[in-house]
């Protein structure tokens, strides 16, 4: 009797560790280099939210904003190793891993508004370039929004000559490059965390992003001016580990699918709002000017870049670039 007891005792013991190992969650953590205000940042929250109700807690999903783990190039090396599971990079910053179509949405005036944007995504070139990651070790399970790119500065920059000789702070896109290459200007790869003292120090005079972006990292404050170009363009894609997505209980997997639709739907129907947010919260900080470009600036800035959709052929695929024209015309 004395033995069973301690027989029992003895399994339980062994059982323990077993049965804890058992309920510990599957831990996704989701590391992303903007603030948690932004539309990156609440479709983060929201996922996490949704990822862990539908998995009944099963999984617990660790959101880390602003770079506080990782910056853009080594988010990527990261998950990559499988130090973080889930990311949602901009179009712009597959490049340095060897993914370089997704820099065809960089090309200037390229999209008119986001319905054009969704025909490429939401049809089949968007499916057939979310399996691109595949290759590189991770899995593309869904583009997000964040919205359109307005050009800033410390001197008003309204048509081409503006940009001549500026130097200008840009994500990891050979598009990009060209781009402000293109303008005259000096285009300068920096991750994103380093804008803000990179325009406060003058190591850079300008840079190009969303009114989102720009509000949140108060880049308004040490910019004199921002140009409502609206010529570009910066969403995100999410990407998750693909051995850790592969290794996921089936029943797992799908829960987790339909908490990143879910979450899609909502992060992409409130970027735009965002953005407008942030625009009149700039504005009402009376901290910066705004400048609205002529519709003849605007066309000789049209007129200077359109080289690149030849140029860039070479770097993101010709047959892409024409596709894509074609699916947002
Ligand atoms: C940038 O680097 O300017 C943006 O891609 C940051 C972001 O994630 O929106």
């Amino acid at each position: 009797r004395q033995w069973l007891v301690g027989a029992a005792a003895a399994a339980a013991l062994i059982a323990a560790p077993a049965a804890a190992l058992a309920q510990q969650p599957i831990v996704i953590k989701f590391s992303h280099v903007v603030a948690p205000d932004t539309p990156k940042g609440k479709g983060a929250e929201k996922f996490k939210e949704l990822a862990e109700k539908y998995t009944a807690g099963k999984v617990k999903v660790e959101v880390y904003p602003n770079s506080t783990l990782y910056k853009d190039k080594e988010e990527l090396e990261a998950l990559q190793l499988g130090a973080v599971q889930m990311l949602a990079p901009s179009n712009s910053k597959f490049g340095p891993i060897g993914i370089k179509e997704f820099e065809v949405f960089d090309l200037p005036f390229l999209l008119p508004n986001l319905d054009a944007l969704r025909k490429v995504t939401e049809g089949p070139i968007g499916k057939r370039m979310l399996k691109l990651m595949d290759s590189k070790g991770m899995v593309g399970l869904a583009y997000w929004d964040n919205g359109f790119k307005q050009m800033s500065a410390n001197k008003p920059l309204k048509s081409p000559a503006d940009y001549k000789g500026l130097k200008f702070r840009i994500q990891s896109s050979k598009v990009l490059e060209a781009q402000f290459r293109t303008l005259g200007a000096v285009p300068q790869v920096m991750a994103f965390s380093e804008v803000y003292q990179a325009l406060q120090t003058g190591v850079v005079d300008g840079q190009e992003n969303t009114w989102s972006n720009m509000y949140t990292q108060k880049m308004h404050e040490v910019q004199k001016f921002i140009t409502e170009t609206n010529h570009g363009y910066i969403g995100y894609v999410v990407v998750v580990n693909k051995k850790f997505w592969d290794g996921l209980p089936a029943d797992i997997r799908t829960q987790l699918d339909k908490a990143m639709a879910e979450s899609t739907q909502y992060a992409n129907n409130q970027s735009a709002k965002e953005n407008e947010d942030a625009k009149a919260d700039i504005v009402k900080s009376g901290k910066t000017t705004i400048l609205t470009p002529t519709a003849a600036e605007v066309a000789e800035m049209r007129k200077t870049m359109a080289p690149l959709y030849d140029d860039m052929g070479k770097r993101v695929g010709k047959e892409l670039i024409d596709e894509v024209v074609k699916a947002v015309g």
